[in-house]
């Protein structure tokens, strides 16, 4: 979903020819089902709103995500939406009011694709579904969003205290949608282990294929780190119910090689990356781009001119890729600067997207006989932590829900991504987890001031906020 300043008449004017068929040269892909196995062994791209753009989820398709999720979409919002089909590259998209792409996607991601749906109502995430089902491959419930906008209508995080609800619109999903499309949720951890254990056992009795587990409570900032030692825990209980849900770990994974990591602590069928993936799309693959600035966002570019995605997105999204060292600030600035493609002709130019589009075709069109990387089997045993961070002690129910400060839902990401140890904002870890302080952290503490903390974890402090 767009929701940057959005200019409907420039829109209308960058947009090509539109059709309700696509090209001829886009292969309709077979129509087949994922099942969960092929939700396992994989680096998974996360849902996320503005940065999940198609141009962004094609690279990570190319670099190795095994499967890539599309930004939520708030059910009334689809349903409403018209489905056009650009006559030069093949790009869908769904259009709101004034003709604006809400969710654009391409055939060719169509067989790793799955559509996040955000809904409180059974009746409305089946339509919605329906709306797009036909240019997806799975349908995903989010049940972990914490963002106002989100759960004072009921959903995202909201649904993890309201299980009938949550679990009667995935079991509606299973039963209202075709077999071939498959169903999944994303939650986030509850403050307390055995809560989390009675809802993803509801969960999984639904019939879904796949089950993610953002490893943070509703309630703690993206910076504080993941809870990943709470998963195992989770992971050996679904594998215990006997059905055949696969289990993604989400939280704090920065690339292929730290997906093994995890995998080995938390026993997980995937791992999926949102933030680190925000930044670098290629992290995907064992040998990602190292160097963002050269050459990545050219290609960038001149792929999203190609597939004609939306300026305001293109803008966003290269706002968000980092790199170790600056190296094209040129480009950058021209790229703040610039109103549309055209302004950045001199620089960017020739306009080769098409070959873009292709290699990365040729990419996935490689998966039906060489797959992407997989994730080597989970075979290790971690030693234990020091503590016993995985089981939660009797009679502990989680702090209050204390309030959340809530900043605006679009917050830039990135800026300053320090992890903080879980605990630092005593909101609610939930289960203990071992901080390095030797002396407790007092609650209202100015973090500049708090022993152990160098000055950097000031600007954490006022640049923390929750996020989904
Ligand atoms: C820019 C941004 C947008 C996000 N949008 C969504 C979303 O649409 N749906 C969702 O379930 N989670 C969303 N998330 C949360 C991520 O999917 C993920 O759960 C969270 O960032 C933790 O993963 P990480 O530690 O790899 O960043 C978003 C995160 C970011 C950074």
């Amino acid at each position: 979903m767009l929701r940057t300043p959005f200019s409907p008449r420039l829109w209308l004017m960058s947009r090509r020819s539109l059709s309700s068929s696509p090209p001829h040269d886009v292969k309709r892909p077979r129509l087949v089902g994922l099942t969960p196995d092929d939700y396992r062994n994989g680096v998974m791209l996360a849902p996320m709103v503005r940065s999940g753009a198609l141009p962004t989820r094609l690279f990570a398709l190319k670099h190795g995500a095994k499967l890539v999720w599309g930004p939520e979409m708030v059910d009334k919002a689809i349903l409403h939406a018209e489905r056009v089909v650009d006559s030069v590259s093949g790009t869908i998209s769904y259009n709101g009011k004034q003709e604006r792409a809400m969710f654009t996607c391409h055939p060719i991601e169509k067989p790793y694709l799955i559509f996040q749906v955000g809904s409180a109502d059974p009746n409305l995430a089946v339509q919605a579904s329906r709306v797009v089902m036909n240019d997806v491959s799975g349908i995903e419930l989010n049940c972990g969003c914490p963002k106002p906008f989100s759960t004072h209508a009921g959903m995202g995080a909201a649904l993890l205290t309201n299980p009938d609800l949550l679990c009667s619109i995935l079991s509606a999903l299973r039963r209202d949608l075709p077999p071939h499309i498959s169903v999944s949720a994303k939650i986030r951890l509850l403050p307390a282990q055995e809560d989390t254990l009675s809802l993803v056992e509801r969960i999984v009795n639904t019939g879904i294929n796949c089950l993610t587990i953002h490893c943070r409570t509703r309630n703690m900032r993206p910076r504080e780190h993941a809870l990943i030692h709470r998963l195992r825990e989770i992971v050996d209980f679904v594998k215990g119910l006997g059905r055949d849900v696969a289990v993604i770990e989400n939280g704090d994974c920065v690339g292929f090689k730290d997906a093994q990591r995890i995998r080995a602590i938390t026993g997980a069928d995937s791992v999926m990356i949102a933030t680190a993936a925000e930044a670098n799309p290629t992290i995907f693959s064992p040998s990602p781009l190292t160097s963002i600035e050269d050459g990545f966002i050219l290609s960038y570019l001149r792929l999203c001119k190609y597939l004609d995605n939306h300026w305001a997105s293109t803008k966003f999204c290269v706002s968000q890729f980092k790199d170790s060292k600056s190296s094209n600030k040129a480009l950058r600035a021209a790229v703040i600067k610039a109103k549309g493609y055209s302004d950045l002709g001199a620089l960017v130019g020739p306009w080769t997207g098409s070959d873009e589009f292709a290699s990365i075709k040729a990419a996935i069109d490689a998966r039906t006989t060489t797959p992407p990387f997989s994730l080597p089997a989970d075979e290790s045993t971690p030693s234990p932590p020091e503590e016993d961070t995985t089981t939660t002690p009797s009679g502990w129910r989680g702090n209050p829900d204390p309030a959340v400060v809530y900043e605006a839902p679009l917050l830039p990401a990135n800026e300053c991504r320090l992890m903080v140890p879980a605990g630092v904002s005593r909101q609610d870890p939930g289960t203990p987890t071992p901080i390095t302080f030797s002396t407790a952290v007092p609650l209202f503490l100015s973090l500049s001031d708090a022993p152990g903390l160098n000055k950097s974890w000031a600007g954490v402090a006022s640049c923390s906020g929750t996020r989904w």
